[in-house]
């Protein structure tokens, strides 16, 4: 079914690598209305729509090379990973739907993301968004990034909405053969807008997203109303990010993942990836509410928090959470102590 998708893309295009090298970068992205469960598994057809913010450079840098030898390489962060392990098994296979022979050509994969992997900050959507645009590249395929969403989401859902700076958007698509399913980018601005991730845990996660997924739409109670929770949830932070509403986008997008993880507390048995900072994180925040400070969090399948308020917070933002790394997703790079990106 893979191989179908790939197949249909593909038409018209180059189907034997027609550089030697390529090439690219993708941002992470954090959703402000969550992917959570697959209505197919192995196409990564999503049960809902959903909506996220690119973190400007923070992502990956991926090299794709062709290499005369009898099997991949791949490096991460500058070090050899070995074909047994679920990162290297996970990209050989999705290399695999693009060689033209049999396991022919073989690729070095150099990749290197500059944030903690795999811990709730979206690394392999950056990775696999990457790896798409150097594989248009070596390739030199002619395809739209809508295309492209189609095929990056063979690797991991999310790595959909990773090819776009700013406010992105995944359609859940209705069909079967997952053509319809593919993310575009909204095409709107918000200068005044931070995202504050703060590291709470760097360590690897004790459970995949992919599984925790798959794990709550079959044992949770609470998964049944999840979708249409999240369909409403896109709507209203699409609508607060065209008032540039602070205060509605960070209820919303704080309230959608309290319902996703609270899917998961409802589990059998449940999933629950806070720590106790975690948890010290969001009543700190909670009680910043209180005092009317427009200061919200979100938090992925990780203990990390993601904060989400406007420059005119920042002061408080760093003063409650010093270590905290600020993002201005549409800003220009020149502001001191944040890291903005110029869409
Ligand atoms: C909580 O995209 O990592 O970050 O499709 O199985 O690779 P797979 O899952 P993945 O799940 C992301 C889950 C999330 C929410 C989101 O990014 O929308």
């Amino acid at each position: 079914m893979k191989q179908n998708i790939v197949h249909n893309i593909l038409l018209g295009q180059q189907h034997v690598p027609k550089h030697h090298t390529a090439h690219a970068f993708a941002p992470s992205n954090i959703a402000l209305c969550k992917y959570w469960g697959k209505r197919n598994e192995s196409l990564r057809l999503p049960m809902n729509n959903s909506l996220s913010i690119s973190l400007g450079e923070y992502g990956t840098h991926t090299s794709i090379t062709v290499i005369d030898d009898k099997r991949d390489k791949i490096f991460f962060n500058r070090k050899e990973i070995g074909h047994h392990t679920a990162f290297s098994k996970r990209l050989i296979n999705f290399l695999d739907l693009f060689r033209v022979e049999k396991n022919k050509p073989y690729f070095l994969i150099e990749t290197a993301a500059n944030l903690p992997v795999c811990a709730g900050f979206a690394s392999s959507a950056s990775g696999f968004a990457a790896l798409t645009l150097a594989l248009q590249k070596l390739f030199d395929w002619h395809l739209t990034k809508e295309k492209l969403s189609i095929l990056a989401r063979l690797g991991s859902g999310s790595a959909a909405r990773s090819l776009w700076h700013g406010f992105v958007k995944w359609h859940a698509g209705h069909l079967n053969n997952g053509m319809d399913s593919y993310a575009e980018k909204i095409p709107l601005t918000w200068n005044q807008l931070c995202i504050g991730l703060l590291v709470i845990a760097a360590k690897k996660k004790k459970i995949s997203s992919s599984h925790a997924m798959a794990h709550t739409i079959l044992q949770s109670k609470r998964y049944t109303t999840w979708p249409q929770t999240a369909h409403q949830h896109c709507l209203v932070i699409e609508k607060a990010i065209k008032e540039k509403n602070m205060i509605l986008l960070g209820q919303t997008a704080q309230q959608n993942s309290i319902d996703m993880h609270a899917v998961m507390h409802a589990s059998d048995p449940p999933i629950n990836y806070n720590t106790p900072q975690t948890n010290a994180a969001i009543h700190q925040i909670l009680g910043l509410q209180k005092k009317k400070h427009a200061i919200y969090f979100t938090q992925d399948a990780g203990s990390n928090l993601i904060l989400l308020f406007t420059q005119q917070d920042m002061p408080i933002v760093l003063h409650y959470f010093p270590q905290v790394k600020v993002i201005l997703p549409f800003a220009n790079k020149d502001a001191s102590h944040v890291s903005g990106y110029f869409s």
